[in-house]
């Protein structure tokens, strides 16, 4: 039988499409196992969830109790709440048991459960809480939402883990830092409880940490980095080649420089790399075919980067060219300004801010990147 695409993108991988990471990987099962209250932070499609994913499996393994809710799922605060609550109830709790239990944990307000038996194997279960109305009920409902875990934990007599990732949205829901207050003052109080909070706009976590803020303190910080780029490369080369494609010298290399060490944009173009090649009937893959499909995968997205492209103003084009022919460097130098014909330090600072907010450049350390390297490749070869 032929073997499957090795590649993975655009979900959460689960441990055998997952590289590297080991350093992280231990440090956050033992933060979590010893009821730490973890911040990780990184730009977007670093590999967060995965991480989170891969570290609540092992913890679940040893019988801790494990939870993972997407706080940007919500749209709402009392939304956030109906969900984080029903996940929390749910956790190990057949569905035939969870009314009662729901019931029994819950004093101020009582849950409304529905269970849709219906579909087929699975039930779907809803819990919501129609007593619910002024702010002042919110509050209360959040403070015995947010003390669950603690109870869970004791009376299952089982330790906790639990991810809230997108965590960064909490401070937009109404009710700001005293959404964070209730929440902190809960957390402390569950030494059985281990936390991880996890963002993925780092400006706005990093703000959520400083001083004056609930969350100052509060536990140790994980700032994400970029996977080690030759152990990504190895492993890269490894799975091409346990799929009967043998690598040509420096493929894996080439692909993690090509989309800028994003663990995303790296599998993206493996993957389809590995399509295209295994679709062609070869047996090796070199420099040549990651060029063929990066090129394949521009022309599709042409139409797509041509409108991202005419909706920036003619200042922001001409910053996003010179920061994709600079690696992101010294933008506001009056040497690379020179060069590329920009305008004065302040104007080339409100672009950059510009595309940081539409989300098309992030901040890499030192320097900024394009979000998307198959973007970056469409401005290098197709924009004067
Ligand atoms: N350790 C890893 N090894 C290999 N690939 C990875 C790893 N971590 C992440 N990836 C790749 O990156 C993609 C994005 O990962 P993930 O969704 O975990 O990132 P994230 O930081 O949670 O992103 P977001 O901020 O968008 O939620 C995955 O689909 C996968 O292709
Ligand atoms: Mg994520």
């Amino acid at each position: 039988m032929a073997a499957d695409n090795p590649f993975v993108y655009g979900e959460i991988v689960a441990a055998g499409a997952f590289a590297d990471r080991d350093e992280e990987y231990h440090r956050l099962t033992t933060d979590l196992r010893a009821g730490q209250k973890v911040f990780l932070i990184s730009p977007r499609r670093y590999g967060k969830s995965s991480l989170i994913r891969r570290t609540l499996d092992a913890l679940a393994k040893e019988r801790v109790l494990t939870v993972s809710v997407t706080v940007a799922g919500s749209s709402s605060y009392v939304g956030f709440l109906e969900a984080y609550a029903q996940t929390l109830l749910a956790a190990d709790t057949p569905v035939s048991r969870l009314r009662q239990w729901a019931a029994d944990l819950m004093r101020t307000f009582h849950p409304e459960v529905t269970i849709d038996a219906s579909g087929p194997g699975t039930s779907a279960v809803s819990l919501s809480f129609p007593a619910v109305r002024s702010s002042r009920d919110v509050e209360r409902l959040a403070a015995e939402v947010f003390a669950l875990p603690g109870r869970i934990a004791a009376a299952r007599k089982r330790p906790m883990a639990i991810a809230l990732d997108e965590f960064q949205t909490i401070a937009s829901f109404d009710g700001g830092n005293a959404v964070e207050e209730a929440l902190r003052a809960a957390v402390q109080q569950q030494r059985d409880v281990g936390y991880v909070f996890a963002g993925s706009e780092p400006s706005l976590m990093e703000r959520m940490i400083s001083s004056r803020r609930p969350f100052y303190k509060a536990g140790p910080v994980m700032r994400l980095q970029k996977i080690d780029p030759d152990e990504f490369a190895t492993w890269l080369e490894a799975r091409f080649t346990k799929t009967g494609l043998r690598a040509e010298a420096g493929l894996g290399a080439a692909l993690v420089d090509l989309a800028d060490n994003v663990p995303y944009d790296v599998q993206r173009l493996a993957h389809e790399t590995w399509d295209d090649v295994r679709a062609a009937g070869r047996k090796t893959v070199g420099l040549e075919d990651l060029h063929t499909t990066l090129t394949r995968m521009m022309r599709q997205q042409a139409t797509v980067f041509e409108e991202q492209w005419q909706r920036l103003t003619l200042a922001q084009r001409g910053v996003l060219r010179a920061l994709v022919l600079e690696q992101g460097r010294e933008l506001l130098s009056a040497d690379v300004r020179q060069r590329h014909r920009l305008a004065g330090a302040s104007s080339v600072q409100s672009s950059i801010a510009a595309l940081v907010r539409e989300d098309i450049v992030m901040r890499d350390g030192p320097r900024y990147m394009l979000t998307d390297s198959l973007y970056r490749e469409w401005i290098a070869r197709r924009t004067f």
